[in-house]
């Protein structure tokens, strides 16, 4: 049962005695963090105490006076200042888990408005190499689809892809001058790949070329900068501003500094290497001749065309076979290239709206309190990433009627995002939750962003091949009892779960240091301790030659005779607002967090409760039950992030 909410509606109904707005302390009421307050503790008569000029401890006692909640709790203390800790009657909690215990749901309820959510995640840039932030968002992405199907939502998922940019001018222009037709035969999309950064790195050459004496000249402005920033902070020294003037120049001479660094790097692998060389010297005006390949493409040119025909299929089936091992599947993949039809339109709407202007050539919406426009078309008459995404939102509202429009892409596209979302209010789309749900940057050991060995799509598959041989190292020195095909497969589990986990524990918005070590850990706040910890407890309903159904269906109470057996009830009972929370901001490390906890608790539990050996036979069933249920929910939390379970391990 949601204990919680049950908890916090009977809060609400004794709050209307005392205030208006019973709304913002209701949430006061939360799971205590340490069962010495009770099994939930609410905090909201201290700042209602403030409101009606009483002291926290009598508005405590008024409100629990006022409670109706006996049927669930015994009489709530009061605790300090005037916290008020609500511990449930045992009994009570036995009956509900109970009944958790043989609820197909697991007691996780259906929201009773059910939303239609668009989740755009994933969303690369076909043909280009695919980094781990897509892996990131592939990942958070499906979870969260997972979560609000299961809650009761009407989820459509969508693979943004990105098939329509300026990647393909480079690609088109590799193709035509620099292809290997033996091994695009081979592997077309690692052909393209490398064509791909051939064409990027010889375009990069020339510009960086062009760019490095412009460069060395602003240096030499700014270490004159530094110099005299630095005078003028010695002679005052308590000038905090001449301090932090000096303080920025010096920072911007660094950044200046490691940009040109990075750029001489870059222009010596090209110097150095005689075929490169050779390659940028016959081709000095790649770059533009690329972007002309994607204007020709743009504008229906019928042998780019072709080419790109060809590619994209290609390129979609290589990306196919990673979503299999993810066990991903989108509802779309429209991409940029299908709303490419529609961009004019939208263009002559936001000018005919007067939302946008011509500035410096260019299209541009401006945004309030922010300096950045938002271009939707460029001087030379293209359409942008920007346009694609407004014709997106109309598509999204319009035809799909989407209530929200999830968009899971890494933190750095925040300011795109921003405007866009502005922007499409400003157009009227203002009934829709549009959220970015952004996510932090893996990180290698350098922490500088984690590179694939490769740096491609290739390279990312085999980052998983890489996880599920890590995995059978563990496999093999855990699970020695198994035969070599079940050690086989659970090591994808575990290989492919550790991948996941690691993505999800983390706090979406921060970045995070990858280290397989850690990942893998059979102790500790990864998949594969949960992945254990759901075996341990299918071991002990196989060695008690248990079947499950039966066993749920035979009607046998649950009795918590330990405060171990207690608290594992109490954490199943949670299992609903775990999940539910994860809806709220979109964050699944909610349910990794309390997966987790429940494995843990299961720990303490087995320890201290014997099952299969308890007496009489009523304790031992409902020991089995809590076992049953645990496996359960462990089973389901880890579904419903998109990791699987074995239960052999
Ligand atoms: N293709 C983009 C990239 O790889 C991400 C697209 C995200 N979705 C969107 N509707 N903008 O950076």
């Amino acid at each position: 049962m949601d204990f919680l909410s049950e908890l916090r509606s009977r809060l609400r109904t004794a709050l209307t005695s005392l205030t208006d707005s019973p709304e913002t302390f209701v949430d006061m009421l939360k799971p205590s963090q340490d069962g010495k307050f009770g099994d939930f503790q609410a905090n909201c008569a201290m700042p209602l105490a403030k409101l009606v000029k009483q002291t926290p401890r009598d508005v405590a006692a008024a409100l629990i006076a006022k409670l109706d909640v006996a049927d669930l709790c015994e009489t709530p203390d009061i605790a300090g200042p005037g916290f008020i800790n609500f511990r449930l009657k045992t009994e009570r909690l036995a009956d509900e888990t109970a009944k958790l215990t043989r609820d197909d749901r697991l007691g996780v309820a259906t929201v009773t408005s059910p939303r239609t959510y668009i989740v755009d995640f994933s969303s690369p840039n076909v043909a280009k190499p695919m980094h781990v932030g897509h892996l990131r968002s592939t990942v958070i992405g499906n979870a969260l689809c997972r979560v609000l199907q299961f809650l009761g939502h009407r989820v459509l998922s969508d693979n943004h892809v990105g098939d329509w940019g300026t990647q393909f001018g480079m690609i088109i222009y590799g193709y035509k001058h620099f292809r290997d037709d033996a091994a695009y035969r081979g592997d077309p999309v690692a052909e393209l790949a490398r064509l791909y950064r051939l064409v990027n790195q010889l375009a990069d050459y020339h510009d960086l070329v062009a760019n490095l004496p412009k460069l060395r000249e602003k240096q030499a402005a700014s270490e004159m900068a530094v110099a005299t920033a630095r005078q003028t902070s010695a002679a005052k020294p308590a000038d905090k501003d001449a301090a932090r003037q000096a303080k920025k120049v010096e920072q911007e001479l660094v950044d200046l500094k490691a940009e040109i660094t990075s750029a001489e790097k870059k222009v010596g692998v090209v110097d150095a290497n005689p075929a490169l060389k050779l390659l940028a010297d016959a081709h000095p005006k790649i770059g533009e001749l690329a972007r002309r390949e994607t204007a020709k493409l743009h504008a229906g040119d019928a042998e780019n065309k072709r080419l790109w025909d060809e590619f994209v299929p290609q390129c979609m089936a290589a990306l196919e076979s990673m979503y299999k091992r993810f066990g991903v599947q989108f509802d779309m993949a429209l991409g940029e290239s299908w709303y490419n039809p529609m961009l004019p339109d939208i263009v002559d709407e936001l000018k005919k709206k007067n939302l946008a202007v011509v500035s410096e050539g260019a299209t541009c919406v401006f945004v309030e309190g922010n300096a950045a426009p938002f271009i939707v078309q460029k001087a030379d008459g293209a359409f942008t990433y920007a346009t694609t995404d407004l014709a997106t939102i109309r598509y999204r509202v319009e035809t799909l009627h989407a209530d929200a429009s999830l968009y899971v892409v890494d933190s750095r596209q925040s300011e795109h995002f921003q405007l866009l979302f502005a922007t499409a209010k400003k157009m009227g789309f203002d009934q829709t939750e549009f959220r970015h749900v952004s996510f932090g940057t893996v990180l290698g050991e350098d922490r500088r962003p984690y590179k694939t060995r490769s740096g491609d799509t290739i390279g990312l598959e085999s980052l998983l091949d890489e996880a599920i041989q890590n995995a059978r190292k563990i496999v093999d020195e855990n699970s020695a009892h198994l035969s070599e095909a079940d050690r086989a497969n659970v090591s994808v589990l575990v290989g492919m779960g550790a991948i996941i986990y690691v993505d999800l524990h983390h706090n979406r918005d921060s970045d995070y240091v990858f280290s397989w070590e850690k990942m893998l850990a059979t102790n500790g706040d990864t998949a594969t301790y949960n992945q254990y910890a759901y075996a341990r407890v299918c071991g002990i309903l196989r060695k008690g030659e248990v079947d499950a159904r039966e066993l749920r269906a035979a009607g046998h109470a649950i009795q918590l005779t330990s405060p171990a057996e207690r608290a594992l009830a109490l954490q199943l009972n949670r299992f609903t607002n775990a999940v539910a929370d994860v809806s709220i901001d979109y964050r699944p490390n909610l349910l990794t967090q309390y997966l987790f906890e429940t494995a843990n608790c299961f720990a303490s539990f087995y320890n201290d409760c014997p099952v299969l050996t308890a007496e009489p036979a009523s304790l031992r069933a409902s020991r089995l039950l809590l076992c049953d249920a645990t496996a359960r929910v462990l089973k389901q939390g880890l579904e419903l992030l998109g990791i699987g379970v074995a239960e052999q391990m």
